[in-house]
Order: structure tokens, then sequence, then C-alpha cells
């Protein structure tokens, strides 16, 4: 499979590398961007922040919009229903120094459609466009919509197109479309077909794909099938930050290289103590049970090495499962 990556642009933004890390709750968060920035990934979005929160300078804000100089560009997303306080909000990660905003229309969680924000908003077309607009008014940076194809399975996609179409016509710089429904949440196949269609009706504007991307050759596939200018790696990232380093082994024409289980090892132990580091040491090893249960898909024995993860408490059981499972003996 030999690719032309072609670099592509989120307004003022070029990105070099057209496969970039989805925003991922619970997981797209700073150690794990700087960890796939290392790994080749350009361009990552954070998960997303309610925007209440964003706006109060307490712990809340201080992690999840935590970024670096080394973590641009960078994305920041916020989920929420009130034009003004989504404004607010933007205003706030532009001043905390983010390079775009990200508003999420797409969260298909109970507790997100109970309080009408996420991908509720596929169903409110109307509000979904006074949000879109309050914050474009607000800020002059990039801003990008994060969508799924409708609400419901059976709906026409006629609430897609008229938020797609009003908020490009209203100056969004790029949308990224994950091609379920809100109702499918995450089951089933994503349409690639309809990711084709909305590059096809949107022609130089920017769109990125979501969905059903596994691994670096889905990643590569869905760009060639549906013309999509990114391909945005979601589960497929989890636990697999070697994703875009294979993106670019791939595309060369090259067979992509399985990280050996020692390279796993010093990336899980490199990941572990910045995320400890970040943390704090009771929250980090939490936060690094989930990441480990995602690691242990690359391993031989991914079952007997999840059940290992799920036990972590302290930094040291972090560290006996790396020393048990992942020696070279
Ligand atoms: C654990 C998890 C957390 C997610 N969190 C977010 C989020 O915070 N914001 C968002 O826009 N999408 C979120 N998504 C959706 C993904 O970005 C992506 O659109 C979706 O998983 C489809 O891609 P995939 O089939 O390749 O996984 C999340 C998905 C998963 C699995």
């Amino acid at each position: 499979m030999t690719v032309t990556l072609k670099p592509f642009r989120i307004g003022d933004i070029e990105v070099r590398l057209p496969v970039v890390l989805a925003a991922l709750a619970g997981y797209s968060d700073l150690p794990y961007r700087l960890l796939c920035r290392r790994m080749g990934a350009p361009f990552a979005t954070t998960e997303m922040m309610l925007d209440r929160y964003v706006l109060l300078a307490g712990k809340y804000r201080k992690i999840m919009a935590a970024t670096t100089d080394e973590d641009h560009p960078v994305v920041g997303q916020i989920i929420g229903n009130e034009p003004d306080v989504m404004a607010s909000a933007a205003v706030e990660l532009c001043r905390m120094g983010f390079d775009a905003v990200d508003l999420n229309f797409a969260c298909p969680v109970n507790k997100a459609l109970r309080r009408r924000r996420g991908g509720f908003l596929m169903s409110q077309p109307r509000l979904a466009l006074d949000i879109t607009r309050a914050v474009l008014s607000a800020v002059d940076r990039p801003v990008v919509l994060k969508l799924r194809r409708n609400f419901r399975r059976a709906d026409d996609d006629t609430d897609f197109w008229q938020i797609a179409e009003g908020a490009l016509d209203a100056g969004a710089a790029a949308l990224t479309v994950h091609a379920r429904s809100v109702e499918q949440k995450y089951a089933g196949p994503a349409d690639w077909q309809f990711l084709a269609d909305v590059k096809r009706r949107f022609g130089d504007r920017t769109i990125l794909g979501s969905g059903d991307v596994h691994d670096a050759r889905s990643a590569l596939e869905m760009l060639e099938r549906t013309g999509v200018d990114a391909a945005t790696a979601a589960r497929g990232a989890l636990g697999n930050p070697w994703l875009f380093r294979q993106v670019i082994e791939l595309a060369a024409g090259q067979e992509p290289r399985a990280p050996t289980l020692a390279e796993q090892r010093e990336v899980m132990r490199a990941h572990f103590d910045a995320a400890v580091e970040f943390y704090g040491p009771l929250k980090g090893p939490k936060v690094m049970r989930g990441f480990g249960i995602r690691y242990a898909r690359l391993h031989p024995t991914p079952k007997k090495i999840r059940v290992a993860f799920v036990e972590v408490k302290r930094p040291d059981d972090w560290q006996r499962v790396l020393e048990e499972f992942y020696s070279p003996q």
C-alpha cells in the first residue's frame, strides 16, 4: 500500500499528517497526547470538557484543560447547550493557549442526552447553529464541530445537512463527522459512504472522518475510500500509540512494525510515570488502569494481562505487571 499522505488545514493551522488523535473522554489527556505526538501524531483534541467547568478556575479545569509547549497544535473540546456559556468557555480555552475549539454535538452517553447536551444537539439544528454562531463571534481561532450522522438511525439526514451547511457558511473551519447515529452509540459499522458524501458535498472545506479506524491500515483506507482530509483515530489508538508511526510506515509501502514487548514495556513505563506526575500517586494509577486494559490487547496473552492491570492500585503494582509479563524472558 503506497499512499501519499497530504497535510491538511484547520483554518490557519497546517497539520502535516492526516491521521490524528480523536477526542477521547478519559484518554486524550495531556500525558497521552504527548505520548502520541512522540509517535508521530501531529495534532490532537482534548477530551470533552463541560463548558461551565471551563469557566471555573478549579481542579477540573487545571487537569482537563492542561496543555504545554510541546502539545501543539491542540484543540480544546467543549460540551454544553447554552450559546453564551459555550462562547465564554471557548474564549477561556483560547486564553489558556488552545489553538482551536471543538464543539461536541456528538456524545451519545445517556447523562449528556438527558441534560440536552452532546448528541442531543443533532436533533436540534437551530440550537446547534445558535451555539456555533455564538462561539464563532466570540473567538478568533478556528472552530470545529464534532457531529454524528443523525440522532436516530431511522431519521433521514436533514438535520445533519442543516447543521453542517449552516456551520460552514457561518465560518466553522472544519467538521469531524462520526458516521454513526447518536442512537447507535459505538455499535455497528460506521457508514463510510456517508463520509464520502459529506466530503463530496463540501468540496474544499476540511472534513475529518470518524468511525472504525481500528489500525494504521483502516486509517489509510478511510482516506482513500472517502476522500476526507483526515482520519481520526479513536478506539484504534487506545493503548496503541504506535498506530501513528505505523501509518507513516504503511503509507511508505513498508510493513508496519508491531512494537516488541520490550518497546511496549518502555512506553508503558514512561506513560505511567507521566500520568503519576500529572495526576498524583492516587489518581495516576487509577487512570492508568484504563490504559493498561487497552495496552493489553497488543500482548500475546491479552486476557491474563487485562486481569493483572485491573488490579493495579499503587505505582508498585504497575511495575510488577510490567516485570512479570513484559520482561525479555
Ligand atoms: C472511550 C471513548 C471516549 C470518547 N470520548 C469522546 C469525547 O470526549 N469527545 C468526542 O468528540 N468523541 C469522543 N468519543 C468518540 C470518538 O472520538 C470517535 O468519534 C468514536 O469512537 C468513533 O470512532 P471509532 O469507531 O474509530 O472508535 C469517545 C469514544 C470512546 C470509545
